[in-house]
């Protein structure tokens, strides 16, 4: 095995950790409740775990505001609960992916607030300050992604400073060596504690434009959109600068892979396809040197028909660079979960459709089961995205809630009461009870994964699209002499496939209908909204 083949050929699995498993009944997820739960993710059979941030952090932003990166929050446990979930990881052969976040702190961390209390402070360019504007006011136009401007005023020492999102989350300035030096000394103190990789935070914010421009008017704004879509962030993400960055940044976790195992890069990055593909970084001695897995997030943004996710599979393969590892993302904390988005049957086919695909998977927590949003009261709502622009469907905290364990006191996640409601499914729609149901997606995301890890042809076979009509989409995957089809029905009525897409003697190794099996005599009519994985 080669050092990278737990990130090429592997599944990530992503943990929500205030939401996983409680361990002290005080109602939060944290550190040794999601230990207690490693023998459930080896047996569905992923190969690595992304936590969110568990670092101490004052919750603004549920530890997406940090204000001690080399820590873990009481909230979620210690430093030596984090050794111990590190170590049985290792034991288990799972690897372990924490979050970074570089792009700001809490407005608590010492380094703000040394850098807010004088202007002539050593820790001042620490942060992006600047004067009002001329005639009074935020220095230019730029946006919170949380609502309102990305400026705050600080009265005592009359400037105001940018924060991408909430206020109390201001940038850290990415042009200043001292700043790109703490953040990789933090890399380093968690690569020292054995972790494996970074799934990295916003990483296309880190460099503004040096002179502060305005960002244009987005012309195909609507009203009713997120209001920060008013603008194009031109001159407030992906910066031309960010390309040295991500090679730094590689630079420092490579300094920790061996022979036996590379640590790894992955981008949170929302970009259209070309720039996405930059994130890969310049190559040089023919390897790239940017992060290894930039997240592909179409799968979250696309309509859900067979021709748009046939278009999107073929620019994506078609715009890889030579020798860049492939990714598909279905889910995640900030975005509708797949089975809200698309429904019980059709999160089946997505299912597939991300075990197949050439490339890592991510997989969000619950998703697995088949969680759904779950609406949120007003007077329960925890996320601070909606508290700013209430009633507008951004809020995040539908798609957060406790994982559904069983059919005990609170689903099993905890002993007390969950810091979010439950989903109102939780009895019935649980881990414990789809253990037993052979038709449950639990079973279903089992069997495909336990498909992915053993046919060579899934987790790193060449990747074919083929023509199966409007409603099907198709692929084959191959690995030697091994050829594998995938053929997804989108359409709500039986579809018959055309035998030259089969291969002789077809047999299916997997169907989204659980009541088929075996070999098929003569002509393939798949179900509606049926996925098989046919060999011969
Ligand atoms: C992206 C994270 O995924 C999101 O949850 C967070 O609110 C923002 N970055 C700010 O850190
Ligand atoms: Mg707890």
């Amino acid at each position: 095995m080669s050092a990278d083949a737990w990130w090429k050929n592997g599944i990530v699995y992503q943990i929500y950790p205030r939401s996983f498993q409680d361990s002290d009944g005080d109602g939060i997820g944290d550190l040794q409740g999601i230990q207690r739960r490693l023998d459930y993710l080896v047996e569905l059979g992923v190969d690595a775990v992304w936590i969110s941030p568990i670092y101490p952090s004052p919750m603004a932003d549920f530890g997406y505001d940090i204000s001690d990166y080399c820590n873990v929050d009481p909230r979620f446990g210690t430093l030596e609960d984090f050794d111990s979930l590190a170590a049985e990881c290792k034991a288990r052969g799972l690897k372990l992916v924490l979050d970074f976040v570089p792009n700001h702190t809490s407005d608590r961390h010492p380094w703000f607030v040394q850098s807010r209390a004088s202007r002539n402070n050593t820790k001042r360019d620490w942060y992006l300050w600047q004067d009002p504007a001329p005639g009074g006011g935020p220095p230019n136009n730029w946006l919170s992604n949380f609502g309102g401007p990305a400026w705050t005023f600080d009265e005592a020492s009359g400037q105001y400073y940018c924060h991408s999102f909430l206020k109390e989350q201001p940038d850290l300035n990415w042009r200043s060596p001292e700043v790109r030096k703490a953040m990789y000394d933090v890399l380093r103190f968690w690569l020292r504690r054995g972790v494996d990789g970074f799934r990295v935070d916003v990483l296309y914010h880190l460099i503004k434009d040096v002179e502060f421009r305005d960002n244009p008017q987005n012309p195909s704004f609507q009203a009713g959109q997120d209001p920060s879509h008013q603008l194009l962030p031109l001159y407030t993400t992906d910066r031309p600068e960010m390309q040295d960055i991500i090679v730094e940044m590689r630079r420092v976790v490579d300094e920790f892979s061996d022979e036996a195992s590379a640590r790894v890069l992955i981008g949170e990055l929302y970009l259209p396809l070309e720039r996405l593909m930059a994130y890969y970084g310049r190559t040089s001695d023919g390897l790239l040197q940017g992060v290894q897995l930039p997240f592909n997030f179409q799968l979250i943004t696309a309509p859900w028909h067979a021709a748009e996710i046939d278009r999107i599979v073929r620019n994506y393969e078609a715009a890889l660079p030579h020798g860049a590892a492939p990714n598909w993302v279905l889910g995640n904390h900030d975005k509708p979960r797949i089975a809200s988005r698309v429904g019980q049957e059709r999160a089946r086919l997505a299912a597939m459709l991300l075990l197949t695909l050439r490339g890592t998977p991510t997989l969000y927590y619950g998703d697995e089961i088949g969680l759904t949003d779950v609406p949120i009261p007003p007077d329960e709502v925890q996320d601070p995205f909606e508290k700013n622009e209430p009633g507008k469907g951004l809020g995040r905290d539908p798609q957060r809630t406790p994982m559904q364990w069983s059919g005990a006191h609170a689903a099993g996640f905890t002993d007390g009461t969950p810091w979010l409601r439950l989903g109102g499914d939780w009895s019935m729609r649980n881990v414990e009870a789809q253990q037993g149901d052979p038709a449950s997606m639990l079973q279903l995301y089992k069997k495909l994964i336990a498909l992915r890890r053993n046919e060579h042809a899934l987790h790193e076979g060449s990747h074919e699209q083929l023509e199966a009509g409007a409603d099907v989409l198709a692929y084959a995957r191959s690995a030697g002499t091994r050829r594998l089809v995938v053929l997804l029905n989108f359409a709500t009525s039986e579809t018959p496939v055309a035998a030259e897409l089969l291969p002789a003697d077809t047999v299916v190794l997997a169907s989204t209908h659980a009541d088929r099996t075996g070999a098929v005599k003569g002509e393939l009519v798949l179900q509606p909204l049926e996925g098989v994985i046919v060999a011969q």
